[in-house]
């Protein structure tokens, strides 16, 4: 099988690289690479390496992820999260290739506090998000065989993630303030790789399950939750840390320029009926990136 990824750097693309070798031969690219165009403002370029390369599938982990910054460069963040998936989708269409492409919670607004399944009524409340059910609706408009994997709250060891910064910010001060009425489910880009290479085997066999799917780890929490449980973990595991308080905040102390979603639970039971899989908890993930991080 010949696996084609875009965004290879990002925190799910680098995980891609690891979790899609044992698949067959993988071309993986970058905005900036040589050989290929990765560059998702190049849309006539992505279209030609897709022919080049004649993948039997293509793996999108590109993305304007910079939420905020997507309030002031729209059109940016449409080409990348829009027409650039768009362009992949009619050329998978045309090739008979398989498009995996990474979606978010960011596409629905928010309110109660049930989580979403994927039939429910989607309703954006910023720029990426309503960029990204573009994206959404352009691979399901091209005809192509897909996979679409709505995520949440993404961390990897690797790069910059909340934890590093909760654990930077406990090393410096004596009190943390951390918002607790966005509640979600963090969620490892290790398992998101991982998740999409036995979804990718089994939609060899059973083409049937292709489609739309919420994929996120077990269980809930807020960013207050989270930070709680990293700061303890980096405690018991001996760090110096000089918090002595994390206090609970809403999300309106820390305005924004992009309003985001407070539920942002996601149903899972689709994606593990489909594929026969069990989503671990939150917790369990998180744990494995501080004992990397902390070197414990
Ligand atoms: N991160 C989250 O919390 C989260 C939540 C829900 C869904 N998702 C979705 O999950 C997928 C993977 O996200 P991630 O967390 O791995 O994001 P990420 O680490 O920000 O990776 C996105 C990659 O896209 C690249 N990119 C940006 N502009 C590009 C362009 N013009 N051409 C080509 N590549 C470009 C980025 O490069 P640079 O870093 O150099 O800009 C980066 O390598 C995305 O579809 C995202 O929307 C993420």
């Amino acid at each position: 099988m010949r696996v084609l990824i875009f965004g290879k750097g990002g925190q799910v693309g680098w995980e891609l690289q690891r979790a899609l070798a044992p698949l067959g031969q993988i071309v993986a690219v970058d905005f900036d690479s040589t050989d290929y165009c990765g560059d998702f403002t190049n849309l006539d370029g992505l279209a030609e390496t897709v022919r080049a390369v004649k993948p039997d599938v293509i793996v999108n982990a590109a993305a304007h992820t910079a939420v905020d910054k997507a309030e002031s460069e729209p059109e940016l963040a449409r080409e990348i999260n829009a027409l650039a998936p768009g362009v992949l989708a009619r050329e998978a269409a045309a090739a008979g290739a398989l498009l995996v492409h990474y979606s978010t919670d960011y596409v629905f607004d928010g309110s109660g506090e049930a989580p979403r399944t994927e039939s429910d009524a989607v309703g954006p409340l910023s720029v990426y998000g309503s960029t990204k059910l573009e994206g959404e609706q352009q691979i399901r408009d091209s005809g192509c065989r897909h996979l679409i994997f709505r995520t949440s709250w993404v961390y990897a060891a690797r790069g910059g993630n909340f934890a590093k910064t909760m654990l930077k910010l406990a090393r410096e001060r004596d009190r943390l303030t951390v918002i607790d009425d966005q509640i979600g489910a963090p969620t490892g880009a290790d398992l998101l790789a991982d998740v999409t290479a036995h979804a990718i085997r089994a939609t060899r066999n059973q083409p049937e399950l292709c489609g739309l799917y919420h994929l996120v780890a077990g269980g809930e929490t807020s960013w207050h939750g989270y930070a709680n449980f990293v700061i303890g973990f980096a405690r018991r595991a001996g760090e110096s840390l000089a918090v002595q308080e994390i206090a609970p905040v809403p999300t309106t102390s820390f305005p924004t320029p992009a309003k985001r979603p407070l539920n942002s639970r996601l149903a899972t039971n689709r994606l593990q009926e489909a594929f026969g899989l069990t989503l671990p908890r939150w917790e369990q993930g998180v744990e494995r990136m501080l004992t990397e991080i902390l070197g414990k």
